[in-house]
């Protein structure tokens, strides 16, 4: 095993941004843990003699040689969702630099431009947008929207952004411009692997997927001296949203509708609530059943909403379409790797983001648990070393 095998590098960094009260690990952008794992990240790279820079949003780049136009380039993120696992984003990165470190020792010299990247914010844990790294790179953010985004304390991101010495964060089209191709290797998020008995699958597509802020208003009170007749409780409204999901996506083959996080106003426990704000995601095969599953939950909140005497909006925060990896580029790696099986992802990806731009692909690796953004989130193993292989086989053949 050498200095920069994947799963002693995953040990290094195991114990940042652990967090004990929820389980896992929260490492969000620009925070400690994630810091951290940046300047781990920047100082790893260095010791394989790659030269490191941070572009205007705060996605690290690590070249293998000179910086150039029509780059290999592969990586992932470090950041993480609230109690996520240890391998959601980190493997990717990991594998990178294990296959580099692999291929160095091999007398491998690329014969492209070569680069690791670190994408800043992928989950969308502080600021709400997901791929927010790649989706400012790529010129998919507005400055208006990249000026109203703020963190759950009501920080900016532009400041925050100022205070990591990022003063213009937005599109950068050179560093786009320099993207030839994107693999990102990432743990698979469910159970394809294992239902396949495979160590490895190549990436097909990515579904649909989008978020909305469900915000209900109503009078807060006291919960102690407010009769049940006149009290106009958000959190009722609040309540259908959740179940009106559930049955929205279970209407419709394919998809999945979550509501993962819900902030009642002020927050006590004798307070009726004033607000109540919910975030939900939905997944779907089409771009019909998204919009249809979020009208129906538009509806039942609102009915929820005149019964209980409160108001409730449903506002869009994100929406992708669906995203199929370049079609070429994933037989090619398939077939180098063996007939390797392809598989499609529910989950989001800087992948995803860039797919537009440019011919990207992705490698899943195996995940005994078939759970993600959870503590009990893995991979095996055998399979992390396969991952790598992989890896490296691809960069032999396309870099
Ligand atoms: C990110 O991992 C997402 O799929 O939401
Ligand atoms: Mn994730
Ligand atoms: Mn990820
Ligand atoms: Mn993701």
């Amino acid at each position: 095993m050498t200095e920069f095998d994947a799963l002693g590098l995953l040990r290094e960094i195991e114990d940042v941004g652990r967090d004990p009260r929820r389980g896992g690990y929260s490492r969000h952008v620009f925070d400690d843990a994630e810091r951290e794992l940046r300047d781990w990240f920047v100082e790893r790279a260095r010791r394989l003699g790659l030269k490191v820079t941070t572009d205007r949003n705060g996605n690290l780049w690590a070249w293998w040689g000179e910086p150039g136009p029509d780059a290999f380039v592969t990586g992932s993120h470090l950041d993480s969702v609230p109690g996520g696992g240890a391998h959601d984003g980190p493997l990717g990165v990991v594998s990178a630099l294990a296959a580099v470190e692999r291929l160095q020792a091999s007398g491998f010299v690329p014969t492209r431009p070569f680069a690791v990247v670190v994408f800043a914010e992928e989950e969308g844990s502080r600021f709400g947008l997901a791929c927010l790294g790649s989706r400012l790179l790529s010129g998919a953010i507005t400055p208006a929207r990249l000026e109203s985004l703020t963190d759950a304390s009501g920080r900016r991101f532009v400041d925050v952004a100022r205070e990591a010495s990022l003063p213009e964060p937005g599109y950068d089209a050179e560093s786009l411009a320099r993207i030839g191709l994107f693999v990102e290797l990432h743990v698979e998020q469910g159970k394809g692997l294992i239902d396949l008995d495979a160590p490895v699958a190549v990436g097909s597509s990515i579904l649909e997927h989008g978020r909305w802020r469900i915000d209900v208003r109503g009078q807060g009170n006291h919960a102690g001296t407010t009769e049940i007749a006149d009290r106009r409780d958000p959190m009722l409204p609040a309540a259908e949203a959740v179940l009106a999901t559930r049955r929205a996506a279970a209407l419709r083959a394919g998809s999945r509708a979550t509501i993962g996080r819900i902030e009642p106003v002020p927050g006590g426990t004798n307070v009726i609530a004033s607000r109540v704000s919910a975030w939900m995601d939905v997944r779907a095969d089409s771009e019909q059943d998204t919009r249809d599953i979020v009208a129906d939950v538009q509806q039942a909140v609102s009915e929820a909403a005149a019964a209980e005497g409160c108001e409730a909006s449903v506002i869009e925060e994100s929406y992708s379409g669906e995203v199929r990896f370049d079609p070429q580029l994933r037989d090619r790696i398939a077939a180098t790797l063996g007939n390797v099986p392809v598989l499609p992802t529910g989950a989001g990806h800087d992948a995803g983001v860039l797919a537009a731009h440019v011919p990207t692909a992705m490698l899943f690796v195996r995940n005994p648990s078939g759970i993600s953004h959870a503590p009990e989130e893995g991979a095996d193993d055998a399979a992390i070393q396969a991952g790598v292989d992989a890896l490296v086989r691809t960069i032999e053949d396309l870099a």
